[in-house]
């Protein structure tokens, strides 16, 4: 089947490859100058690096950033800190219209001090620069807070789950794929224009901390949603050239000394197998005791929605990661996909464990609620038993939108799980 499924999606990609190639430093536009969208994401470590993204509409001007301890109200030359990256066009835009072309511009930020505040603007002299914005490194020491949520869109529902999410003062955000819905079609450009925006304008703590993205790869980012292994980057322009991560679809990023987040992907770009299925069982044996992991990926193992049975997705999500995630001790994996709220009993092997893993979920993120069509027929025994299981492998779940909220303690004894949904009401609650 997947050879079939590949096959189907060489020759497209080929065509792609003759026109969406990126491209470092190509002039877009002379005429149209300026300085637009400015987000976080991480290269490396979290409390002593920091990428800035910021989009211009010129590709002939240089990519800096100015920093510093203290507000400087962007007055440029009183910064005390400035560093420079590189830019970079996706050919596909400048082909769509010249209002959607641009320049991507990375600065990764080194050597910071680990739970820092820190104040910032980006651009330059000829495009302008951004306002003063805010960042906060991931301390080395203390309690850690990060939210996490998928299946995102651009609707009205976004910005008020944003808002909430922002008001718990998160050090990081885990975005669990399929989040401008673009399709990697340069036709929706405008699509992640709209959620950069959202971003923008919601995402930042009362504090006034932008918050860092991490984030993996849902089938929303691809041309063919699965299986499209020969070209990641051409079958996921916008999630590789808008989002300096490490150039691969999977990795893993300490957030602070007891948390470990792996982003891996399911199947889109990458094979689970392999080197992916490598890397995830030599960091999760390289991990020390004591710290807690969690894997951020679009389709889930336990669906609330769609089938957990049969030649599923969700299928061979279990067949490729299960086992390690078993034999190391997962603390919690984050699922979307399905766009519902949805909390598993602690699971090891399909069943029940005292000390297996809880799977959260199911990406509901902005989108619009599903059924629960597969939570409903769990709770039918001959499902049960047609399935080979002994019982359901839910403990909660509901069709309503949400994102959840995690904390670290300070000495890495517990986690506690809190969802929370549009209008900030806690929606479910857990603690390991
Ligand atoms: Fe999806």
């Amino acid at each position: 089947m997947t050879t079939r499924v590949r096959m189907r999606h060489i020759l497209p990609l080929l065509l792609l490859a003759a026109v969406l190639v990126m491209s470092p430093g190509c002039p877009v536009s002379s005429a149209n100058t300026g300085v637009f969208h400015c987000y976080l994401t991480w290269q490396g470590d979290t409390g002593t690096t920091m990428t800035v993204n910021y989009h211009t509409t010129s590709t002939d001007v240089p990519s800096q950033v100015f920093y510093d301890t203290v507000p400087r109200n962007g007055v440029v030359e009183e910064y005390a800190f400035s560093a420079t990256g590189a830019s970079h066009e996706l050919l596909g835009l400048s082909q769509e219209s010249s209002d959607a072309a641009r320049a991507i511009h990375v600065v990764e930020l080194t050597s910071l001090t680990p739970g820092q505040t820190y104040y910032f603007i980006a651009g330059d002299a000829t495009a302008g620069y951004t306002s003063e914005k805010m960042f906060r490194t991931i301390p080395d020491s203390g309690a850690v807070r990060f939210i996490t949520g998928g299946d995102m869109g651009t609707d009205f529902a976004v910005g008020q789950l944003l808002r909430q999410a922002a008001g718990q003062s998160p050090m990081a955000a885990l975005i669990g794929g399929d989040v401008a819905y673009a399709n990697a079609d340069f036709g929706n450009w405008k699509d992640w224009d709209r959620w950069l925006d959202l971003w923008e304008d919601n995402m930042v703590t009362p504090e006034g901390h932008t918050v860092p993205i991490i984030l993996a790869i849902g089938n929303h980012e691809t041309t063919a949603g699965f299986f499209q292994f020969l070209f990641p980057k051409l079958a996921a322009p916008f999630y590789f050239g808008y989002f300096a991560q490490e150039g691969r679809a999977y990795f893993v990023r300490e957030l602070g000394p007891h948390a470990r987040v792996f982003a891996l992907d399911t199947s889109h770009v990458t094979s689970m197998t392999g080197a992916q299925q490598r890397f995830l069982d030599q960091e999760l044996a390289a991990t020390p005791a004591g710290v807690h992991t969690f894997a951020l990926y679009h389709v889930p193992m336990y669906p609330s929605h769609r089938a957990f049975g049969g030649l599923s997705m969700s299928m061979l999500v279990r067949n490729a990661w299960l086992s390690t995630f078993d034999a190391h001790g997962l603390t919690a994996a984050f699922e979307n996909h399905d766009h519902m709220l949805k909390r598993t009993k602690r699971l090891r092997n399909n069943a029940p464990h005292p000390d297996g893993t809880l799977y959260l979920g199911d990406g509901c993120f902005g989108k619009t609620p599903r059924s629960g069509e597969q939570a409903r027929a769990l709770e039918d025994p001959a499902e049960l038993a047609r399935l080979g299981l002994t019982e359901s492998y839910l403990a909660n779940w509901a069709s309503t939108r949400h994102f959840w909220m995690v904390d670290v303690a300070a000495d890495g004894s517990g986690v506690e799980f809190t969802a929370i949904g549009s209008n900030g009401d806690v929606v479910d609650e857990t603690a390991l």
